[in-house]
């Protein structure tokens, strides 16, 4: 009888530790590849074109066609920990622009980006869902509000 009861127990304790393990692997701001598992729904074609065509006009000609940026002028933006990482400070990179000394994949980038704080909620979250899916890019998608949420605290 009592080896039945701690077989149950021991059967308990096993379910609780593979629930607890199942839970997805969160990637850290700052990793330069985290690991994007989960697969990504709901983005759009029209998202897609839409975002390509803000970074064909106010992207591309710093960060170049494929992302690969310039070395030691623009960084590129494949599977940065920017890119990838913290949406917010993301978004605030496109809206305040940027302007500190930065390092991947170990080149240093010092030079200025402008402010992009012209384009609009949607055209910022268009763009960047595009490149956070693009140039072998993974990751969710940027909405509109989350920009206008950023936006409003930077006024
Ligand atoms: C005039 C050139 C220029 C333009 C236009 C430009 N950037 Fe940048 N971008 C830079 C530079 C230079 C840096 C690095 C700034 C620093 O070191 O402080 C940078 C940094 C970044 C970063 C963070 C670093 C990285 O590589 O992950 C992201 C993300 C980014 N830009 C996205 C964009 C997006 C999206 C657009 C279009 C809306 C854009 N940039 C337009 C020059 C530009």
């Amino acid at each position: 009888m009592k080896k039945v009861f701690f077989a149950a127990i021991a059967g308990i304790g096993l379910v609780v530790l593979m629930a607890a393990q199942t839970k997805p692997a969160q990637s850290k701001p700052g990793q330069t590849k985290p690991v994007a598992k989960v697969a990504q729904t709901g983005i759009s074609k029209k998202i897609m074109t839409d975002g390509k065509k803000v970074y064909d006009s106010y992207c591309l000609a710093c960060h170049q066609a494929d992302g690969g940026g310039v070395p030691r002028l623009n960084p590129p933006l494949q599977r940065t920990g920017f890119v990838l990482g913290d949406k917010k400070k993301l978004i605030e990179i496109v809206l305040k622009g940027m302007n500190e000394e930065i390092e991947i994949d170990g080149e240093v980038y010092d030079n200025n980006m402008s402010a992009h704080s012209f384009l609009s909620d949607q055209q910022v979250s268009d763009v960047l869902t595009y490149v956070r899916n693009s140039f072998t890019n993974k990751a969710s998608a940027v909405t509109p509000a989350e920009v206008k949420a950023v936006r409003s605290k930077l006024k």
